[in-house]
């Protein structure tokens, strides 16, 4: 599995060492909040630049911010390698939320939260890298997985399958070694993990544990 570890948990009086104690793994996940979209606000594309500085990671930033389209430059210039949207949050259409974000170089990925049914996704799939499926409500960390995202993880993949398509299907909430092999049995490829990680103090056996569920 890849591990995309979300450092929202983490210490951000001590940044540099906590995006180093995760350096193990391939990916780094963004939770950018605008207090709108969710009731909790994060940080914008500036930490992205300034994470840059200390990471070779692929950066995979979920926006879960209203209106998104007006912040894909900003991120895609400060580093991003894949931007992910969310379908409830955009005013423009989905398909030019695509195409921008194409024309921006970076990879595309949309996010349905729990409650938004999975087929809406359909249109899109075919032009798309990514789709992150929400297994907690956002806006926090440390929730517990809801298991209506499984079902959903199983339809995306039955779909690719008959689509002949190679999306990532990437999970996000709630990610422990149990959760996280139910998410892979149902056929996800990226595991989202926050608290499970940055609990822990050796953190690369966390991503490892992650890893080879
Ligand atoms: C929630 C974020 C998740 C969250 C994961 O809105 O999108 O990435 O930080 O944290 P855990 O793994 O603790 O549920
Ligand atoms: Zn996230």
């Amino acid at each position: 599995m890849i591990v995309a570890p979300s450092f929202l948990t983490a210490d951000f009086s001590q940044l540099e060492s906590e995006i180093k104690s995760i350096a193990s793994s391939p990916w780094l996940h963004f939770d950018v909040m605008d207090g709108v979209f969710v009731t909790n606000k994060t940080y914008d594309h500036t930490m992205v630049e300034q994470i840059s500085k200390w990471s070779s990671q692929v950066f995979d930033v979920h926006l879960m911010v209203m209106e998104p389209e007006l912040v894909f430059q900003a991120y895609a210039d400060a580093g991003a390698d894949l931007i992910t949207f969310h379908f409830e949050a955009v005013k423009c259409s989905v398909f030019d939320a695509i195409k921008v974000l194409k024309q921006l170089g970076v990879r595309v990925g949309i996010s349905v939260k729990p409650d938004t049914m999975i087929q809406l996704l359909e249109p899109f799939l075919p032009y798309i890298d990514l789709v992150l499926v929400m297994s907690v409500e956002p806006g926090k960390g440390g929730q517990a997985f809801l298991p209506q995202a499984i079902e959903k993880i199983k339809w995306l993949d039955e779909k690719r399958i008959e689509l002949h398509l190679q999306y990532l299907i990437e999970v996000d909430g709630g990610i422990n070694v149990q959760t996280g092999k139910l998410a892979k049995d149902a056929g996800a490829d990226v595991l989202v993990a926050g608290s499970y990680i940055f609990n822990r103090k050796d953190r690369h056996q966390a991503i490892q544990e992650l890893e080879h569920v």
